[in-house]
Order: structure tokens, then C-alpha cells, then sequence
């Protein structure tokens, strides 16, 4: 059995890029393998966040990890900030990590170019994920593409320390889908989908009512050829409709070309958005009925619960290969 863990930032409702890159690939998961799904709250605060609609945020992701089929009985689910096992192996994270190679990360360069004020925990925020991963000496991290380069990071982390202090951290396998792992924005497509984005019309948030998400589509950008095929470098727009297409009703993107080839974009667009429909509509569903019960709280609190019980063991053992504290 091996171990899995990925996080999710509860920083502003989940998009559908995050939802095709990584959440629809855990529930299965969970049938094989000793999964852990984490709130990472301490990662969102890496920039500004207000209170309330933090707190509601992971109170929402919490909803949206169980509507998508995370199964409590199966996995553990958990918030970050309740398990201090992972801020503590991150400051020793800290202590290795290199102050270059963290300012070589490239989402530490797009989220701080240009910008004033940018705090200390947006350089540290991938030691702090490599601890995530290594306190449950996970096998497996499932991600979207652009968390490669800090999986990567995280393997030599593990590897230093491993060979400076003590060899008892696994060196985790990245795991990222062949198709999906880049959906990128309805507006511009060369550009990834983010629900950072300021244009609204540019994401699909797993929370859009069907009205919504079918005028997104309906607006989406592709070219003027009028011809749908496969082209990611001259079609980028709908290059990236056909994988939405094709990852939402599980048909090969040549069948899809088959059909709509001639279609003309109008008719391609509308199915591509009735397939996003059709697929977060029931999640929808579940999601507001979570929302309104009060399990939850006591979910999240038996996560914490076992994810601590598991979190110390190995922090333990990390302070005791660096020499920390009389242990
Ligand atoms: P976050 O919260 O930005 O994104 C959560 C997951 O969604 C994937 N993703 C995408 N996949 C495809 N297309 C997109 N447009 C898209 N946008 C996002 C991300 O790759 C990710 O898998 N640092 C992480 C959170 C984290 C974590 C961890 C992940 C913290 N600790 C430990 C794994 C293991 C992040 O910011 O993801």
C-alpha cells in the first residue's frame, strides 16, 4: 500500500483547471492506497488574505474535496494550520534549502516580480510543501503541472538531508496526468487557468451555476478558422476546449474532432461547456448539502486527529537526526 498526500490552497473557490489537474484524480486513489488530502491554509497566507473569507474558504475546500468523492472513512482530510507537525519540519526545511534555489522557483518569480511588499514565506512557501509531503513519507504526490519544479525541489530537500543527517525521509514520485494537467484560461490560452485571474470570464470556478459556466463557454476565445482539430501551438483555444471536451465525458479528443470537425465553433463550444455542466452540476449539489450539515467539523477534526498521530512520529525523527532539543 502506498502512501499518497497533495494539497489544495483555500484561497478563493477551486477552478475547474484545479479540478481536471488534480482533484478528479484522488478519489480513485483512495481505493488502493493510504491517502492524506490537505487543506494547506498556511500556504494561501503567503499572500494577503482577509479573515472571514479565508475561513470560509477552507471551510468550502473541506465541502468540495468530499463533493468530488474524497471519502472520509478511506482518507484522511485535514487543514494544514491544525497539524503544527508541518510548520515546525518546515522550519528545518528552511535550514537546508539553498536562498537561490528557492529564488529560482518560477512561481516564487510570477507571483513577486514587480510587485512591492512581497513577504519572506512566498520564498520559504516550498520548503513548507516539502514537509507537507515528507512528514507522511509519501509514495505518491498527485499535481498539475506547474507544481513540478517544487516536487522536484522537495526530492533534493529529502536527498540532502537524507545524506546529511539521517536517511529516513522517502523520496517522493511526482504524479501527473498525460492530459489535463494544464488547462489554461477561456480568455487567453496561452496563459493557465487561475482563479487568481481578474477577469472572471477566463475561469470556470467549480461553484458557477450552469447559466454561467454555458455564457463562459459561449465567449471562450479560439481563432478564426472555424475548423476544430488539435493544434496546441497555432489552436490554443480550442486545443485546450478539446481537452476540457475529452476529460469531462471520457472520449478520446480524435472523436470528439470527428464529430465537430465542421461544426463550426458555435455548436463545439456550446457541447464543450454542456460537458462541464453535466460534470460539476451533481458535485454542486453534494457541495451545498455539506455546506448546510454540520459533519464537517467533526470530519476535519478526526483528520487532524490522525494526521497528527502519523505528522509526529516522523517530526520526531527528523529532530533527533538534526539534534534538536534533548530527544
Ligand atoms: P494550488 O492550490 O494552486 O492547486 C491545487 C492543484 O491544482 C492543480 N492546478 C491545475 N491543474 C491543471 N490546470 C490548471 N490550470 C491548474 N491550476 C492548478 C495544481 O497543480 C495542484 O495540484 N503548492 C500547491 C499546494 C500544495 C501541495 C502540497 C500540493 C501545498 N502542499 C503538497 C501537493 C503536495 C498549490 O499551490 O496548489
Amino acid at each position: 500500500m502506498a502512501t499518497v498526500f497533495s494539497g489544495i490552497q483555500p484561497s478563493g473557490t477551486l477552478t475547474l483547471g484545479n479540478y481536471i489537474g488534480a482533484l478528479r484524480h484522488f478519489p480513485p486513489l483512495q481505493e488502493e492506497n493510504d491517502c492524506y488530502f490537505c487543506i494547506v491554509d498556511q500556504h494561501a497566507i503567503t499572500v494577503p488574505q482577509k479573515k472571514k473569507e479565508l475561513r470560509h474558504n477552507i471551510k468550502s475546500l473541506a465541502a468540495l474535496y468530499l463533493a468530488s468523492g474524497i471519502d472520509p472513512e478511506k482518507s484522511v482530510l485535514f487543514i494544514q494550520s491544525e497539524v503544527p507537525a508541518h510548520s515546525q519540519l518546515a522550519w528545518m526545511m528552511q535550514a537546508i534549502s539553498y536562498i537561490g534555489e528557492l529564488e529560482r522557483m518560477t512561481q516564487f518569480k510570477d507571483k513577486s516580480t514587480g510587485k512591492d511588499g512581497v513577504s519572506s514565506a512566498l520564498l520559504t512557501y516550498p520548503p513548507l510543501m516539502a514537509a507537507d509531503i515528507l512528514l507522511y513519507g509519501t509514495d505518491i504526490v498527485p499535481v498539475g503541472e506547474d507544481q513540478k519544479q517544487h516536487l522536484e525541489l522537495t526530492r533534493n530537500l529529502a536527498e540532502r538531508f537524507n545524506n546529511k543527517y539521517n536517511n529516513i525521509f522517502t523520496i517522493p514520485e511526482v504524479q501527473i496526468e498525460e492530459n489535463g494537467a494544464r488547462i489554461m484560461s477561456l480568455q487567453q490560452p496561452e496563459k493557465k487557468m487561475s482563479k487568481s485571474d481578474a477577469n472572471q470570464k477566463s475561469f470556470i470556478s467549480m461553484l458557477d451555476e450552469p447559466a454561467v459556466i454555458r455564457k463562459k463557454f459561449k465567449s471562450a476565445v479560439t481563432d478564426s478558422e472555424n475548423e476544430v482539430y488539435y493544434d496546441q501551438l497555432n489552436k490554443p483555444g480550442v486545443s485546450n476546449l478539446l481537452t476540457i471536451f475529452s476529460e469531462c465525458t471520457g472520449r478520446t479528443v480524435d472523436d470528439i474532432v470527428s464529430e465537430y470537425r465542421h461544426a463550426g465553433y458555435g455548436a463545439f463550444k456550446e457541447a464543450a461547456g454542456e460537458a462541464v455542466v453535466s460534470v460539476l452540476e451533481p458535485i454542486q449539489g453534494r457541495y451545498h448539502d455539506l455546506m448546510a450539515s454540520s459533519e464537517l467539523d467533526s470530519i476535519l477534526d478526526n483528520g487532524a486527529e490522525r494526521a497528527n498521530t502519523r505528522a509526529v512520529k516522523m517530526l520526531t525523527k527528523a529532530e533527533r537526526a538534526m539534534g534538536l532539543g534533548r530527544k
